[in-house]
């Protein structure tokens, strides 16, 4: 809970970096607050890492313990990266991956819990495709309903729907010319809702049936600054998925939905967690126990 804390300090003190303008920066004790949120989260970040290099420093065998810290450590041992860089690409791992994921899911299971027929159709293909065995990686590529169902909810509902920018020149862009130093802010929530999409406004698996408009559907961002991690998240969510799923049907509590749902959008658009009915029920299928979460 303390890590949780000190993250969201961070995301307090990155979102003032990136909207306030720049006079706040000139306001000293306006900003020692989130000097020092940044200063707590990139301490536990060192004495995380710290511990791990000493894990590895006596570890017998690290072929069958390589993960992504430790690669990080060994290109430092190599020369390729510094101290600071280990410590910061892990840092931006654990800001960027538990919270966009886990608000995704839970999105999509609201909205799985609304739209019963596309409840069928995933059902119909993990019988198809996964059977009663376990999923394996190559069940990926042929999970296609459940992979439109998911761009589909990153469309209709996203954790990210912006993206920031800074002019690193002037520049002219779409007619309109843009001064060095400019934040600029794409609102890709806006441009998810548009024509391009044959039912921009509803929630159907008919926006992914064909001729998807990737130009307008940028759900993790684009260029060489979008999400790190977009192949992995959409391998854990299938898998998350289709594993939950499988094994439970899932209600909502009052049958509320997304539409109705409070929410904060700071950097990331997420469930206002101080409102009500935010739980979901899982029915085990085949059973008539539940589960109330
Ligand atoms: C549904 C889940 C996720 C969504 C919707 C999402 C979305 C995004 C978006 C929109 C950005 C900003 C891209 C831009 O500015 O163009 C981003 C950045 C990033 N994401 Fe994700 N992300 C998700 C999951 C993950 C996961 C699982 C990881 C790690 C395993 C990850 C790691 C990162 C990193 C490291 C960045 C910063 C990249 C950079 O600044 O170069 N994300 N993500």
């Amino acid at each position: 809970r303390a890590i949780v804390v000190k993250i969201q300090g961070y995301f307090d003190a990155w979102q003032a970096l990136l909207l306030k303008p720049d006079i706040f920066f000139k306001i000293s004790w306006l900003c020692r607050k989130y000097e020092k949120s940044v200063e707590e989260l990139k301490e536990e970040m060192e004495i995380l890492v710290e511990k791990k290099r000493n894990r590895i420093s006596v570890a017998e065998k690290l072929e069958d313990s390589m993960d992504f810290t430790t690669e990080l450590i060994l290109a430092e041992k190599r020369g390729d990266l510094t101290r600071e860089n280990v410590n910061q690409c892990v840092l931006e791992m654990l800001i960027a991956a538990p919270d966009t994921m886990s608000v995704s899911v839970f999105f999509m299971l609201f909205l799985i819990a609304k739209h019963p027929l596309v409840e069928e159709a995933i059902m119909k293909e993990i019988q198809t495709v996964v059977g009663e065995r376990d999923i394996r990686i190559d069940d990926m590529q042929k999970l296609k309903v459940v992979e439109s169902f998911i761009y589909e909810s990153m469309r209709y509902q996203p954790v990210v729907d912006l993206v920031m920018r800074k002019a690193l020149e002037d520049d002219v862009i779409d007619g309109y010319p843009v001064k060095k130093g400019t934040n600029i802010i794409l609102n890709i929530g806006r441009m998810h809702r548009l024509e391009f999409f044959p039912k921009p406004n509803e929630f159907t698996l008919e926006n992914f049936a064909r001729n998807v408009p990737y130009r307008y559907f940028q759900p993790f961002g684009f260029g060489p600054r979008a999400c790190a991690g977009k192949y992995i998240a959409m391998v854990m969510m299938k898998v998350t998925l289709v594993t939950l799923l499988r094994s439970f049907h899932v209600q909502t509590l009052q049958g509320r939905c997304v539409e109705k749902m409070q929410k904060k959008n700071d950097l990331s658009l997420h469930p206002d967690e101080t409102s009500d009915l935010l739980g979901m029920i899982f029915i085990p299928r085949n059973s008539d126990k539940c589960l109330d979460h």
